[in-house]
C-alpha cells in the first residue's frame, strides 16, 4: 500500500495505519474513527464527504506531490472549502493554544527567566499572525467561494490575487523551533520541554501542509469554478433582467398605453375611471418596475410589448 495511491475501495483503517497523519484529515472532513471494515468510499459516503476530494487530498498528504494540482478538477470546491474551514478552527483553537499551553510548563515562567518570557512572547506573536490570516481567509476568500458556488461572480475579485499574497505560515514556527533549540537552556527536566518541540515539528509540517493544500489544490479548483461561472454567465440570455423584472399589472399596462397614446394624467384618470392620484401611482410604479421614466422610452416597450400599434402612438 505505501507505494501506491490510496483507492476508494482500500479499507479506511489500513489506510490510516499506513499513514498516520491522515487522522488529523479525518476529523477535518468530519470523519469519525469506529469505521471497522468499512472502505474510504463507504465511510466518506456515510459521512457525506465527496470521496474524490478526501482521496486527492489523502494522497498529497501521503505524497507531498506538487502534481496534485493537475487533479483540481477531481475535487469539489465545496468539500475542500469545508476541509480548510475545519482545519483553521482545529488550528486556532485547539493545537496552538495546545502548545502554548505545554511550552508554559514546559519553559517554567515562573523562574523570572528572560529567554523563556521572549519565547512566550514571540510564539503570542506568532499565534495572532496566525488567527489573522486564517480569518482573513474565513472572511473574504470564503465568503468570495461560496458565492461563486451560487453562480455569482464578483468583478472586483479573483483568487488570483489571494494566491499571490498568500504567505506560508509555518516559517516563524521554524524559526521559533531553532531558537529554542540553539539558545534555551531547560532548568530542570528537559523531557517536556523536548515533547513541546516535538509538538511544534509536528505542527510546522502540518501547517506548511495545510498551505500547500490551498496553493496547490484549493487555488486551482476555484480558478477553474470561476471559469465555469464565468462561462455560464456569457451563455445567459442577454436580456436576462426581463425576467427577473416585475410585471406590470393588468391596470398598470392599461396606463401605459394611453401614456404612449399622448394623453394627459387628466385624461387617462376620465378614460379610466380613476382618481389623477391612482393615476401618478401607477405611473411611479411603471417607471419603478421597469426603470424606464421617458415617454420615448415608453413607448417603445409598449410597441414591443404589444400594448398598442406603432399607429396608436403620439410620436410627434
Ligand atoms: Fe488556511
Ligand atoms: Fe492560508
Amino acid at each position: 500500500m505505501t507505494q501506491n495511491n490510496y483507492k476508494e475501495t482500500d479499507r479506511m483503517s489500513d489506510v490510516i495505519s499506513d499513514e498516520f497523519h491522515l487522522l488529523q484529515m479525518l476529523s477535518r472532513f468530519g470523519i469519525s474513527l469506529g469505521f471497522g471494515e468499512k472502505t474510504i468510499k463507504e465511510v466518506c459516503d456515510e459521512a457525506g464527504v465527496d470521496c474524490a476530494t478526501f482521496l486527492v487530498v489523502a494522497n498529497y498528504i501521503k505524497s507531498g506531490d506538487e502534481k496534485v494540482s493537475l487533479q483540481a478538477d477531481r475535487v469539489s470546491v465545496a468539500s475542500l472549502m469545508s476541509y480548510l474551514r475545519q482545519a483553521h478552527d482545529y488550528f486556532l483553537g485547539f493545537e496552538l493554544p495546545a502548545i502554548r499551553r505545554k511550552l508554559l510548563e514546559a519553559l517554567d515562567c515562573s523562574q523570572k527567566d528572560e529567554v523563556a518570557f521572549l519565547i512566550l512572547k514571540f510564539y503570542d506573536a506568532y499565534m495572532n499572525e496566525v488567527r489573522k490570516h486564517m480569518e482573513l481567509e474565513n472572511r473574504k476568500i470564503f465568503t468570495y467561494v461560496d458565492r461563486l458556488l451560487e453562480g455569482d461572480k464578483p468583478d472586483n475579485y479573483e483568487i488570483a490575487q489571494f494566491a499571490r499574497n498568500h504567505d506560508s505560515i509555518n516559517k516563524k514556527l521554524q524559526e521559533l523551533k531553532n531558537i529554542i533549540i540553539k539558545y534555551y537552556v531547560p532548568q530542570g527536566d528537559t523531557n517536556l520541554l523536548n515533547a513541546v518541540l516535538f509538538d511544534i515539528f509536528n505542527c510546522e509540517q502540518d501547517l506548511f501542509a495545510h498551505c500547500e493544500v490551498e496553493n496547490l489544490l484549493f487555488v486551482p479548483a476555484v480558478q477553474l469554478l470561476e471559469q465555469r461561472v464565468m462561462a455560464e454567465r456569457s451563455h445567459k440570455p442577454v436580456d436576462d433582467r426581463s425576467a427577473e423584472q416585475e410585471e406590470l399589472s393588468d391596470r398598470e399596462k392599461e396606463v401605459l398605453a394611453c401614456v404612449v397614446k399622448g394623453m394627459t394624467n387628466k385624461e387617462v384618470a376620465d378614460r379610466l375611471f380613476i382618481s389623477l392620484n391612482t393615476v401618478l401611482t401607477h405611473r411611479k410604479n411603471i417607471a419603478r418596475k421597469l426603470q424606464i421614466r421617458s415617454v420615448a422610452g415608453l413607448t417603445i416597450y409598449a410597441i414591443v410589448n404589444k400594448l398598442v400599434n406603432l399607429e396608436e402612438v403620439d410620436i410627434s
